[in-house]
């Protein structure tokens, strides 16, 4: 039997996920409880091959179903050799994004049909879910300015122009709608330590640790 817990981190570029996932990760070690981080696309050694595919600007046009099969093999290799087996073992996965992020960037997104999403995570994931995940929610303008306050050279999604993340939030935000029992919605808003006491209540809720 698996005691481990799944939890994913979603959101637009700049909402602060690495920083709640560290801090989420340092909580839950501090009890006791086995972590693994991990993040998408990505996770895995070939996975992090097809992660710099993916994200890296080069100069062959990446089409949209491209992007939607990369993501997914990435995930085949990431569940497979690493999300797997760590759940056996009864760590808690904290990943930061999964598949709600293709169905809000290659769906919402790029406009992909949300049926051949589906399709492809019933083929790679069968029944398997995460049991909680934080969509950490900030307006488009807000997150954007912080992402670009990091600085650091812009990949083929953060280049995007806002409208699709205005979308991709839209996505986020329906599917959180659609299964409120899953999605737990963070105002990602603040200082870092008042968004982590969001997150932490977050997963106190579902009352998984002591
Ligand atoms: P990040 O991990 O640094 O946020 O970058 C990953 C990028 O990949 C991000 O812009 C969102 C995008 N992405 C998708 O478009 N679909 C997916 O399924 C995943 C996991 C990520």
């Amino acid at each position: 039997m698996t005691n481990g817990r799944f939890v994913t981190f979603e959101g637009i570029e700049g909402v602060g996920k690495s920083t709640q996932i560290g801090r989420l990760a340092r909580s839950l070690g501090a009890r006791g409880v086995p972590v693994l981080e991990t993040r998408e696309p990505g996770g895995t050694p070939l996975a992090e091959r097809i992660r710099t595919l993916v994200l890296e600007r080069g100069e062959e046009v990446l089409p949209p179903s491209a992007e939607l099969l990369l993501m997914f093999a990435a995930r085949a290799l990431h569940l497979h050799n690493r999300i797997e087996p760590a759940l056996r073992a009864g760590r808690w996965v904290l990943c930061d994004r999964f598949t709600d992020a293709t169905y809000a960037y290659q769906g919402g997104g790029r406009g992909l049909e949300i049926a051949a999403i589906a399709e492809l995570e019933r083929l790679v994931q069968g029944p398997r879910r995460p049991d909680l995940t934080v969509l950490l929610d900030l307006p488009v303008d807000a997150a954007l300015e912080r992402a670009r306050s990091r600085g650091a050279q812009s990949d083929r999604f953060e280049s995007e122009r806002r409208e699709f993340f205005e979308r991709v939030r839209r996505s986020y935000l329906q599917r959180a709608a659609g299964e409120p029992g899953r999605f737990a919605v963070i105002d990602a808003s603040g200082t870092p330590e008042r968004v982590g006491e969001r997150v932490m209540a977050a997963v106190e809720e579902r009352a998984w640790i002591a």
